[in-house]
């Protein structure tokens, strides 16, 4: 199940595996028909009307990488900005869950209607117990963050993702892991995010990996 193009999921829970398939299926479609008629990403408001219509979740490879990222690390506490209907959510839920630890996810949405989809998709897997998503602007609802974040999925809208994650990485432990969402398409769009992390000054090492569409990986070094 979950499976195209010969690709591989290592969620071995039919229940959660049957969602993932649904909503990736449902996913595909329209990301077909956004390649068909290519949003323009330049010199357009990045508000909560923008593809509100739209799941535009990780890929299935991304899923992958971030469940095993997560159960590697045993992560307990894991931060995502930018939730939508809660794909990347259920993938990191399911490490969490796996790791045997009582973690938390804290997620992200200014759309209410993708919030409450989310929250029913999450239900219908049985991990909705690990995820506690914040409704509203990240940049207001991610202002107090507790300590100690393990790992953090950067999937918002990448104008805003330098001024979110300013909030959340004095939380990251060390050593925590940070995954970036849409570094081909949306490099531009997120340049200066992009460039701290790669500056050396903030703290970071960095690298991209040809994971989905583009996938930055970044790890707290101090
Ligand atoms: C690419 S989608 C997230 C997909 C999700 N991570 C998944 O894999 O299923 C980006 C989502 O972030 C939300 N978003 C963008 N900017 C935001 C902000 N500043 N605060 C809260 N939510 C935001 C959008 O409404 C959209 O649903």
């Amino acid at each position: 199940m979950n499976e195209k193009n010969g690709f591989t999921t290592p969620i071995r829970d039919s229940r959660i595996e049957a969602v993932l398939s649904r909503l990736h299926a449902v996913a595909d479609v329209q990301e077909a028909e956004m390649a068909a008629r290519p949003p323009d990403l330049k010199n357009r408001n990045w508000g909560p009307n923008f593809l509100k219509d739209k799941m535009i979740p990780i890929h299935r490879e991304q899923g992958a990488f971030l469940y095993l990222l997560a159960r590697s690390i045993r992560a307990e506490t894991i931060v995502e900005f930018g939730t939508s209907h809660g794909l990347s959510t259920i993938y990191l839920a399911a490490a969490i869950r796996d790791n045997g630890t009582e973690g938390q996810i804290i997620g992200t949405e200014f759309v209410a209607e993708k919030m409450a989809q989310a929250q029913r998709n999450l239900e219908e897997t049985g991990l909705a117990r690990f995820v506690r998503i914040r409704e509203g602007d990240a940049r207001q609802t991610l202002r107090d963050l507790p300590e100690g974040i393990d790992m953090c999925l950067m999937d918002g809208f990448p104008p805003y993702s330098l001024e979110v994650f300013r909030l959340i990485a004095p939380r990251l432990r060390k050593g925590a892991i940070v995954v970036v969402d849409g570094t081909g398409t949306l490099r531009e769009a997120q340049a200066d995010f992009l460039a701290y992390l790669r500056d050396p000054g903030n703290g970071f090492r960095y690298t991209e990996l040809p994971i989905g569409d583009g996938t930055g990986l970044a790890v707290k070094d101090a």
